[in-house]
């Protein structure tokens, strides 16, 4: 063969194995039909949530949060903050002013030993931490207000009383179900007897993203997260909502934390979940359960990933059949993975190499770094888009001229696109007349739980618990 004709030959079989790839992710790509079904299933999901009747069986539970003043930017004081359940567990003291806030706060590891031992081993845990911070920021003296930011299904009884649901993504501690988890965290407190905290409310992250995006910008309804669970909120009419027993005073409206996660664990997203997807949740913690948010969120789209990477180089189309071994082991090829891949210029694969370097393997070839970043493109899209139909689905429901939707989480800040390929679906999936913004929501988790314990300071002290 001539030099000419190798050439040839070799394009041609580069161009044959793109194809297959191709074929091979089609199931990946939603067209705009299937994603308005999506829409559509979550609209009845919601609504069955919502329902007295039917909340009962829904999988998309819609938990009253018992919020229902947006903040005015007038709150101020000292507050202490926990947020846990997203990557790092955090204890925070904010100083809120008029119009501005002061932040002091730390990271603690939550081993897994913990996350997957006894309950009063974790709060425990969470109230040594907090007595550390404390005593090291020398607010150990008089009890200051609290808000406990606590990211997993939680059926509300009051601002600070909420019973854990079930446990969600890495997190199993045994006696905590069906419990109050503010109850748990003050009995941990009194075990230590060396601080003094006052609860004023509990809340989920999602709450605490649309407090803090709200505190600004009035015109936010919706908290979005999009981090290592996938989740959003949103400003619900009180006439809207069945399960609302209470008083019906103004305002008549109240946050509702949809706990969107779930969504499909009724079978419901059949039509759009792979392979891929059925393996993941068979080796969860949590099989059956949380089906939207495995497809989505930064603790699965990188496994759901690697997945995808490991059966085309077994069927030997990537890494002319011989990638590298840890590819093949669960748990090896991480959410931030796929950000850097995505990272690179068009055409430039630098990222892609370090990843694939750090993974063991140094022989990539441009062709095997071009079919990675395909793929990764491919599962990321995935998300962002069906990500997207769920926040359209909410933004029709509201039909309010214009929402912001606050949203938070590693995934949709750490990802170089996911905010472009949002906006662009949103805007093809909303109904005419309807316009939104998405605005990052830097930290809301913990400055919202500062927020909502201020509002309930500002709006009756502790009279509002
Ligand atoms: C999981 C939790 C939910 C949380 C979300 C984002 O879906 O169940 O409560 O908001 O993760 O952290």
């Amino acid at each position: 063969i001539t030099t000419g004709g190798a050439a040839l030959f070799w394009k041609m079989l580069r161009l044959r194995r793109r194809k297959f790839i191709e074929e091979r992710c089609a199931e990946l790509i939603l067209t705009d039909e299937k994603l308005r079904e999506v829409c559509q299933r979550l609209l009845v999901e919601i609504n069955r949530g919502l329902n007295k009747d039917t909340n009962k069986e829904a999988t998309v539970k819609c938990f009253p949060t018992y919020v229902r003043e947006l903040p005015n930017g007038e709150e101020c004081g000292k507050f202490l903050a926990l947020d846990l359940g997203g990557t790092n567990f955090r204890v925070l003291l904010i100083d809120l002013g008029p119009h501005i806030f002061h932040m002091e706060s730390k990271i603690f590891a939550v081993p897994q030993s913990i996350m997957l031992g006894p309950g009063t081993g974790l709060f425990d845990h969470i109230a040594e931490c907090l007595a550390t911070f404390m005593h090291e920021n020398q607010v150990d003296v008089s009890p200051l207000p609290l808000g406990f930011t606590f990211s997993f299904p939680c059926s509300q009884e009051g601002l600070t009383k909420a019973r854990l649901a079930t446990w969600t993504k890495g997190f199993k501690c045994s006696g905590v179900e069906g419990e109050d988890v503010v109850k748990l965290l003050q009995e941990a407190i009194a075990r230590r007897g060396d601080i003094k905290i006052d609860v004023m409310a509990v809340l989920n992250d999602t709450t605490g993203t649309l407090m803090a995006c709200a505190w600004k910008n009035p015109a936010c309804r919706i908290g979005l997260i999009l981090g290592t669970g996938i989740n959003a909120c949103y400003v619900e009419r009180l006439d809207n909502v069945q399960l609302w027993d209470e008083d019906h005073d103004d305002p008549k409206q109240v946050v509702i934390n949809t706990e969107l996660g779930a969504f499909g664990d009724n079978g419901t997203l059949e039509f759009i979940r792979t392979e891929y997807d059925r393996t993941i949740d068979q080796h969860s913690l949590n099989p059956g359960r949380q089906l939207f948010e495995k497809m989505i969120s930064g603790m699965y789209m990188g496994e759901v990933t690697r997945l995808v990477l490991a059966q085309l180089t077994r069927e030997g189309l990537l890494f002319d059949g011989m990638g590298p071994e840890t590819l093949f082991e669960p748990g090896q090829f991480f959410t931030k993975y796929v950000s850097e891949i995505e990272s690179d210029k068009k055409g430039e694969y630098t990222c892609c190499r370090q990843v694939l370097e750090e993974l063991g393997y140094d022989d990539a070839t441009d062709e095997d770094c071009a079919n990675v970043r395909f793929i990764c493109e491919a599962v990321s899209r995935r998300a962002a888009h069906i990500a997207a139909a769920a926040v359209a689905c909410l933004l029709n429901k509201m039909g309010q001229k214009h929402v912001t939707v606050a949203v938070d989480g590693s995934l949709y800040r750490f990802h170089p696109h996911f905010h472009d390929l949002m906006v662009e679906k949103i805007r093809q999936l909303i109904n005419p007349g309807l316009t939104f913004d998405l605005m990052l929501s830097e930290d809301g988790s913990g400055r919202g739980a500062a927020l909502v314990a201020a509002v309930a300071v500002r709006i009756g002290g502790l009279a509002a618990r």
